[in-house]
């Protein structure tokens, strides 16, 4: 195996000379810890279910135990994983370059666990509980066992603090994400399959503002055509290969 893969040097020198690097996340980058992409998370139990009709607020409303079960097995399934190479690679990467934004479409919480901060979450916090009602973020729910869990200020039902859907991205995360993308130089979209927008505008915004786009994934994507690099790929490969061609120049090809 090719342990020094040959990067194109004008990707490098656009990394090292880059004022703001801004990384957009998807599930691709959490697919080597363990947890299966959202359009590959139905098993056993769930194998009959199709997640687009279970994360929407009709669903809840229709069947709220139903949601509940869902993602508390997502969330066992979650907890009991760890962050991998590509996780830990933008820790390292953010320690090199002037500015870095780390916006994640993942829920899961691996790239804090990596030891990444200031993690923009655009669809939330599977670990979180939100209230149905009110849309305030629960941190203190009594009866977290029981089958629908309630809020402890109005007694409305709780549901996962996660963005289904057809819902809004959260204002802050929004406005954080939109900001980043249009100031950084450079722009990664790593590990998502770039059609679930908002998020996937995130590289376009980038675009039009000026940055280079770079795309790691090992498979081809809408975004494909509109990147300046394509790093095909998995991340877990990919990034540590790249984050060390940039720590150690004598690796230069
Ligand atoms: N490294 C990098 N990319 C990978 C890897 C890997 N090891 N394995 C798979 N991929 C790529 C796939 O080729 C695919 O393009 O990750 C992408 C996963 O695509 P999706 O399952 O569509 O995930 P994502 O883009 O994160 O979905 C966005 O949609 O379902 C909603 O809210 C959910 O946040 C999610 C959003």
């Amino acid at each position: 195996m090719d342990k020094n893969p040959v990067f194109p040097e004008a990707l490098i020198d656009a990394l090292r000379t880059s004022r703001h690097v801004c990384v957009l996340s998807g599930s691709g980058i959490s697919a080597e810890s363990g947890v299966p992409t959202f359009r590959e998370a139905q098993t056993g139990l769930w194998e009959k279910f199709d997640p687009h009709e279970l994360a929407t607020p009709e669903a809840f409303l229709r069947d709220p135990e139903l949601i509940w079960r869902w993602y508390r097995w997502r969330r066992q399934l979650v907890a009991k994983v760890e962050p991998n190479a590509g996780h830990r690679a933008l820790v390292d990467l953010a320690s090199q370059v002037r500015e870095f934004t780390l916006i994640t479409q993942n829920v899961d919480g691996l790239h804090q666990r990596a030891g990444s901060d200031s993690v923009i979450e655009f669809h939330g916090n599977i670990f979180e509980d939100r209230c149905f009602v009110e849309g305030c973020i629960v941190k203190d729910a009594s009866d977290v066992s029981s089958a629908v869990p309630t809020c402890p200020a109005c007694g409305g039902q709780l549901r996962p603090g996660v963005v289904w859907f057809g819902e809004a991205i959260p204002e802050d995360a929004l406005d954080k994400a939109m900001a980043a993308a249009s100031s950084c130089d450079l722009f990664f979209s790593i590990g998502t399959s770039s059609l679930v927008w908002p998020a996937a505008g995130l590289a376009e915004t980038a675009r039009e503002a000026g940055a280079t786009i770079v795309e790691v994934n090992p498979n081809p994507t809408p975004l494909s055509n509109m990147s300046d690099f394509c790093l095909s790929g998995n991340a877990g490969t990919v990034l540590p290969d790249l984050v060390s061609r940039l720590l150690v120049p004598e690796l230069r090809a």
